[in-house]
């Protein structure tokens, strides 16, 4: 009698966009072949610096300094790549220097920085994606998107992965020009579903996205595909998982 009653199915799914639908490892391959012997060390500081500042934006003055997700993503890759020409210029310090290394000029190069940021309009799902999107439509459920990311940046991404049939919604929090985690930002997954959190699933491979959606109220699946440990803040997600294929656990 006193066993925990399980949650009832979600009525609606929804994903967050840059790691958990679409995959950003082209970016990083990219950032390799125009910063050789950087490229990781670049794309980890630039997605760092990227979400960091969502939340400097989102915390700070009200919101007066919001600006869209593509901007701030722009921003920090000209702060990732300054951040490791520093340290090249260090190692030219300590004669590690190459004459043709892009990195021994501290002028942000635009062709570069343009590449990059095109490369988030020609991302690619993760393989499963489209079977376990068309296996919850089968199974009556809404399906979406929820990220931060701009309308346009979501599109683009939509279209070239080809998932746009098998979602309902795509929801950018430009709309409230504020950035996930805060609350408003998670509330426009309720609002486009008709839906309160507790009968939504949300989904993300980023554990501070699953942590805060859970807080929100959201039955969550953390998308643990980097082998990473979870959050320490003493709240664990509804389920975790290492592909998108455990979201269909939610209905068994
Ligand atoms: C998003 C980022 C956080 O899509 O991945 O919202």
């Amino acid at each position: 009698a006193c066993m925990n009653q399980p949650q009832a199915a979600p009525r609606a799914v929804l994903f967050d966009a840059y790691g958990t639908l679409f995959d950003v490892y082209s970016v990083a391959q990219l950032a390799e072949q125009l910063f050789p012997g950087h490229g990781t060390a670049i794309s980890v500081v630039w997605r760092d610096k990227q979400i960091e500042y969502t939340r400097l934006v989102t915390t700070s003055n009200h919101g007066a300094h919001y600006r869209p997700f593509s901007e701030l993503t722009r921003a920090a890759l000209a702060y990732a790549i300054k951040k490791i020409a520093v340290s090249a210029h260090s190692a030219m310090a300590n004669g590690q220097f190459n004459e043709s290394n892009p990195l021994q000029n501290h002028v942000v190069d635009t062709t570069r920085v343009d590449a990059l940021m095109g490369q988030y309009n020609q991302l690619t799902a993760y393989p499963e994606n489209r079977e376990v999107l068309l296996a919850l439509k089968n199974l009556g459920v809404q399906t979406g998107i929820l990220s931060n990311g701009d309308p346009a940046m979501l599109q683009a991404a939509v279209a070239s992965s080809g998932l746009a049939d098998v979602l309902d919604h795509v929801i950018s929090v430009h709309s409230v020009r504020k950035f996930k985690t805060h609350p408003d930002a998670y509330a426009l997954g309720e609002a486009a579903c008709g839906l309160p959190a507790a009968k939504i699933a949300f989904v993300s491979s980023n554990s501070w996205d699953a942590l805060a959606a859970t807080w929100f109220g959201y039955q969550t699946l953390w998308v643990n595909r980097q082998n990473m440990p979870f959050e320490e803040l003493g709240t664990q997600p509804v389920k975790t998982g290492t592909s998108l294929r455990d979201v269909l656990a939610f209905f068994d």
